[in-house]
């Protein structure tokens, strides 16, 4: 269950003929948006793809200690942010998924095989197009890894392939080798691939999936409000509010603003346009950016994450602690709209699996209709390919 604020820190930054004039189109964006072929996402997932996701991740847990997961971007931050909004802060009992192929810093991949010669793992690399750089390389010093400890036979049963259900070099080795597989479907981008394969598996080592799926096809009653949202920001952005701060207040959350800043940012980042996603974790940023967002250039909008209730109660003096750290965050709200900051407020009624999905599913669509508001595509991502030309054409030298 999802509730909104649009209003109340909001209002007096919005022309309300303006915001009347384009809420009023949202049929017609409805329409354009499902009319878009890359939008795989809004459709059922098959029963039998949960199934062999559910199956294959009980062979995983049944056979192997830890999952490595190897993919960046889109093929990463979905089941990383959700996993971690839910993961214990200490004593973690989880099964051991390990996301590599994100960096390429030497240190991580050297401290990670060192950390995993040892060990009785399987890899899970995942890449849509099969020809993302940090997924090969890393996929493939994992795989010196493997055929120094294993025979053929043997890195079958340990290499899981998700990724084109024709196309790639990642799905050529599949068909040669026999590996496990999965697919991302053709018309599902990387960051709205969430309810796929891609986030699934690693998700069902230590989530219900069939919740998680629930969760985000129940999003779907929020299509009015993503609109209006979507309606907002543009309409603040018109209004010279060219960054959106996204604040919660778990820390458990800022893996789940780094998808949403993945989310927005590479939606509508293009052509000149687009709002610069941000985020801050409260109470901590308080006392760092926070001075920045109360008093510094007025290029700001924040929208605040809330969740209602926790079922961890600490109770102190006369009340509880997450009592506490809500009224914290409201006097935030009000602090920095009076500061002439413009809040939204998205409020969860409790942080469970369903409604984290749910909420996936809420920012996925309002991000779509965004795009189609600052006239981009909202699927491509062309500005990413330039920085892999220049790294092509120098590693080439
Ligand atoms: O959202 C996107 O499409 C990108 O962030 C991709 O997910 C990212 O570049 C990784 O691509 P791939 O899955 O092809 O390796």
């Amino acid at each position: 269950m999802i509730k909104f604020d649009f209003k109340t820190y909001i209002k007096p930054f919005i022309d309300e003929n303006k915001f009347n004039e384009l809420y009023n189109k949202k049929d017609e964006y409805i329409n354009k948006l499902n009319s878009l072929e890359m939008t795989g996402w809004t459709k059922e997932i098959e029963e039998s793809t949960i199934n062999k996701i559910e199956e294959t991740a009980n062979y995983i847990k049944n056979n192997f200690d830890s999952l490595v997961v190897v993919g960046i971007g889109g093929s990463f931050l979905g089941s990383y942010s959700f996993h971690q909004a839910f993961k214990k802060y200490f004593n973690d009992d989880s099964f051991e998924v390990i996301y590599a192929g994100t960096t390429l810093s030497s240190k991580y991949l050297d401290e990670l095989y060192e950390y995993l010669k040892n060990k009785n793992f399987c890899v899970n690399v995942i890449s849509k197009s099969g020809t993302t750089m940090e997924t090969n390389i890393t996929y493939s010093l994992l795989k010196g890894l493997l055929k120094r400890k294993y025979n053929e036979e043997e890195i079958k049963r340990r290499i899981i392939i998700t990724t084109d259900k024709e196309k790639g070099t990642l799905r050529q080795e599949v068909n040669e080798n026999g590996y496990i597989s999965f697919e991302i479907p053709s018309n599902i981008g990387g960051r709205y691939s969430f309810i796929t394969p891609a986030h699934l598996l690693p998700l069902a080592l230590n989530h219900n999936i069939k919740n998680i799926v629930d969760g985000y096809y129940d999003g779907k009653r929020y299509i009015d409000k993503a609109f209006e949202y979507a309606v907002i920001r543009k309409l603040l952005f018109d209004n010279k509010k060219v960054v959106e701060n996204f604040c919660v207040y778990e820390e458990n959350l800022s893996y789940f603003t780094e998808w949403l800043k993945q989310l927005f940012g590479e939606t509508e980042g293009k052509n000149n346009v687009g709002i610069y996603p941000t985020s801050m974790v409260h109470t901590r940023d308080l006392h760092s950016l926070g001075q920045f967002v109360q008093e510094g250039n007025k290029i700001i909008f924040e929208t605040f994450i809330k969740i209602d209730k926790t079922n961890h109660y600490i109770k102190y003096n006369e009340g509880d602690l997450h009592t506490i750290n809500n009224i914290v965050e409201d006097s935030v709200e009000r602090a920095h709209f009076s500061g002439n900051t413009p809040c939204i407020e998205i409020e969860i009624d409790e942080l469970t699996e369903t409604n984290l999905s749910e909420l996936i599913y809420f920012f996925m669509l309002s991000a779509g209709f965004s795009g189609l508001l600052f006239g981009v595509d909202p699927f491509n991502q062309p500005g990413v390919e330039v920085y892999k030309k220049e790294v092509k054409e120098s590693l080439n030298k």
